[in-house]
């Protein structure tokens, strides 16, 4: 079955961008020019997900205005001939059907997939978190959606991580090694954010998975698990004796938008790649770079 329909959580508190958080959702915090948020939703249309639902909260209605048309911007727009951005405009509210549900209460990720129980019934969903902003020639995701046609078992995107930022992440226990040629690997274990000297290997899950439905009787008994929150990861490590689950190391450079330096990085490298920018913002890097020398 093809995997037709994708989930994004985005209703944590986002407490590592506060004070920007207070009011305004992380998802909303712009490189340059684009919210984080509209970079999974395109990565998800680029591998033809047809629907797409978000998980917000009572503070996100702002995602969901900016998937959203507003006439009266358009008619501004129009109005005094700014073209271009009428057409960029549009485009965000005809990217997919785009869906919201609420968390009502912050009890982790794995509360929040839960709540795309109605939305997903029974067929396979693709999940992608908003931290994890990926630059690739295939989308992160489609890579994953295209190993499901073959497996047709659940599968979670992962890379190598440095030793000492394992207990960042959820790591998988992988069956066989991987490497550039061999990207794919059943796992027989996970464990959410593991100490250095409990990690299985340094495969880190990276905010891009497919799921099978099975997942929801799983989370609906699931209990809190690291950090006293429902995780994702310990539903899916259930799943395993039940259901085969296999790992798929993406190709793709990948930035975690979550945390400030790399949403720092993120946001130089988009300008350095961006021909409207380049050329002006490599030489006030290069004044910057040369007055602190
Ligand atoms: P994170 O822990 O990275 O996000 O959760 P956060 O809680 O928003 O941020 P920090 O750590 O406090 O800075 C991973 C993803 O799961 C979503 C988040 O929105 C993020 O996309 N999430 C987390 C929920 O949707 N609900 C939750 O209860 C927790």
């Amino acid at each position: 079955m093809k995997v037709r329909k994708a989930v994004i959580p985005a209703a944590g508190y986002g407490t590592r961008f506060l004070p920007a958080t207070k009011s305004q959702p992380k998802e909303m915090l712009p490189i340059i020019d684009k919210p984080t948020i509209q970079f999974i939703v395109e990565e998800a249309v680029a591998a033809g997900i047809e629907e797409i639902l978000i998980i917000t909260n009572h503070q996100k209605a702002s995602i969901e205005n900016h998937f959203d048309r507003s006439f009266e911007l358009e008619y501004f727009l129009q109005k005094n001939n700014k073209t271009e951005e009428l057409k960029i405009i549009q485009r965000i509210s005809s990217l997919a059907n785009i869906h919201s549900v609420r968390q009502k209460e912050q009890k982790g990720l794995g509360h929040a997939i839960l709540c795309a129980k109605t939305f997903v019934g029974n067929e396979p969903f693709a999940v992608l978190l908003g931290d994890d902003v990926v630059v690739s020639k295939v989308p992160a995701i489609k890579q994953l959606c295209d190993q499901y046609e073959q497996t047709k078992s659940s599968i979670v995107g992962v890379q190598q991580v440095e030793l000492q930022n394992v207990s960042k992440y959820g790591i998988v226990s992988p069956i066989h090694e991987l490497s550039d040629q061999f990207r794919l690997t059943e796992i027989n274990s996970m464990i959410e954010k593991p100490a250095i000297e409990q990690a299985p290997s340094r495969l880190a899950v990276l905010g891009r998975y497919v799921l099978d439905p099975h997942i929801f009787s799983l989370l609906e008994n699931q209990t809190p698990g690291s950090g006293g929150e429902i995780q994702l990861t310990d539903a899916i490590k259930r799943l395993m004796p039940k259901r085969k689950v296999f790992a798929y190391q993406f190709e793709g450079r990948r930035y975690d938008v979550g945390n400030k330096l790399g949403y720092l990085e993120a946001t130089v490298d988009f300008a350095l790649n961006r021909d409207d920018l380049k050329e002006d913002f490599f030489q006030l890097l290069k004044e910057k770079v040369y007055r602190n020398d």
